[in-house]
């Protein structure tokens, strides 16, 4: 489910017609629906019911304040990546005490700022990085809670930029190598609590299957390290894939809790229904990190259509959006179903969508059959609430984007648009 739907001809983001938006906050402009991400934190919370769980929304997926403070309403942890991202979390009124601190290069400052805030747990990615944590406490007096992230050497099976759980990955520590690196570090870091244990194999799963299979690998190892360490919580990550391809129509339908058999889509019925009898005997707090579930359907991209060029081997549609708005195509091949905001004809057309910057890259599709749209038109790229402005930069010094956060009848800017002096500001 989601908020985005076609209401008596035009795209409607909850009760908000997505045309006015664009013309009176301009385009490209991001729109998020609020009781969308709403719902499927709730969805997700519901998910694990049978098991002592929190639900740590991975903040980089988006960091908006306003998202922050609306998960933070909601109950919801936070899994941060960096000092800055425990900043945002705090600005929002999140809880340090609920944060997760993960990444595999922490800098003094950040940990040291982390440490003050009093943070739940580091999810620590090597033992360089543990024998740090252990000195930089050391320096400041206290202890530093953290969890190891094990790498199980699975194969998520997914983007091969967004896999993370193999051994060729830079992320985490060798399974074989684990249990001894727990206990050097019970014996020799006395300023480390031992808390848990993290994983995370990837992003965009859309099969249940490797989530099975990492935690029927780790689980072993998790309740050895309960048992030997006394370890309260295992952090299974995030990686919970969601629908791109038929992005529009999965609003309508209830996809999300369907109890599917299938691999395709991965619900979240299924999910819980395969994880949670193999995780709640275990004794342990069990820690989950979605970014893309919470908030990935959630948002959309509005661009304008500047020109329609008609080359000799393509029809180019340029619109005022960018890969420096949207990077995901470019940079994952990712596919964004690109709908025009005012409801169209059957007929179809196979055209580029491509944006102002100079780069060949800078595409949103490739000879794609889509409904007919003309210049001055709006379209919206959908699924673009995760990854989508947070991986925004200001290549070709155009200015970030607005954001908008529509909750009902109300749409409020919750980040404004860069002006050109924002552009040049520190400089
Ligand atoms: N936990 C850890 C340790 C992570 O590295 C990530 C994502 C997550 C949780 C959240 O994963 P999610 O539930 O969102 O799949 N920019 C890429 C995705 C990068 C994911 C990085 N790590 C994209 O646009 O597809």
């Amino acid at each position: 489910m989601h908020g985005f739907a076609y209401r008596n001809g035009s795209l409607f983001c909850e009760d908000v017609d997505l045309q006015s938006l664009a013309d009176e906050h301009g385009t490209p402009l991001y729109v998020y629906s609020a009781n969308t991400f709403r719902d499927h934190y709730r969805r997700l919370d519901a998910a694990l019911a049978g098991v002592d769980h929190e639900v740590a929304y991975a903040v980089k997926a988006n960091s908006n304040l306003s998202v922050l403070r609306l998960l933070a309403g909601e109950g919801a942890g936070f899994d941060i990546v960096s000092a800055g991202e425990l900043f945002r979390v705090i600005q929002a009124g999140g809880d340090p005490a609920k944060c997760t601190f993960a990444g595999v290069g922490k800098t003094r400052e950040e940990i040291e700022y982390a440490l003050k805030q009093g943070i739940y747990s580091f999810n620590v990615e090597s033992e360089a990085e543990l024998r740090f944590l252990d000195q930089v406490a050391g320096d400041l007096g206290v202890t530093a809670p953290a969890a190891v992230r094990v790498n199980p050497n699975v194969d998520a099976k997914t983007h091969k930029y967004i896999s993370t759980g193999k051994s060729e990955n830079k992320f985490g520590v060798d399974f074989e190598a684990i249990a001894e690196l727990y206990d050097r570090a019970a014996a020799e870091l006395p300023n480390i609590t031992l808390r848990g244990l993290q994983m995370h194999i990837g992003s965009q799963l859309t099969s249940i299957t490797p989530f099975v299979e990492a935690v029927e690998k780790v689980a072993p190892l998790a309740t050895a390290l309960k048992e030997k360490h006394g370890i309260e919580f295992w952090s299974i990550g995030g990686g919970i894939g969601i629908i791109y391809q038929d992005a529009l129509a999965a609003g309508s339908v209830d996809w999300w809790d369907a109890q599917s058999e299938q691999d395709r889509p991965l619900t979240l019925t299924r999910y819980g229904k395969e994880l949670v009898p193999r995780l709640k005997d275990l004794g342990l707090k069990i820690l989950l990190e979605p970014g893309r579930a919470i908030a990935g359907n959630a948002g959309v991209l509005l661009t304008r259509c500047l020109y329609e060029k008609q080359g000799s081997a393509k029809t180019f549609k340029i619109v005022d959006a960018g890969m420096g708005d949207l990077i995901r195509p470019a940079l994952y091949e990712g596919h964004h179903e690109i709908i025009p905001v005012k409801e169209p004809g059957e007929e179809r057309r196979a055209v580029d969508v491509v944006g102002p910057i100079c780069e060949s890259g800078d595409f949103f599709c490739q000879d794609r059959e889509l409904p007919d749209f003309q210049p001055g038109e709006v379209i919206a790229l959908m699924s673009a609430g995760a990854y989508g402005f947070v991986m925004a930069s200001n290549y070709n010094s155009r200015p970030f984007p607005a954001e908008i956060l529509v909750d009902g009848d109300k749409a409020t800017v919750v980040r404004k648009r860069q002006t050109f002096d924002d552009l040049i500001a520190g400089e």
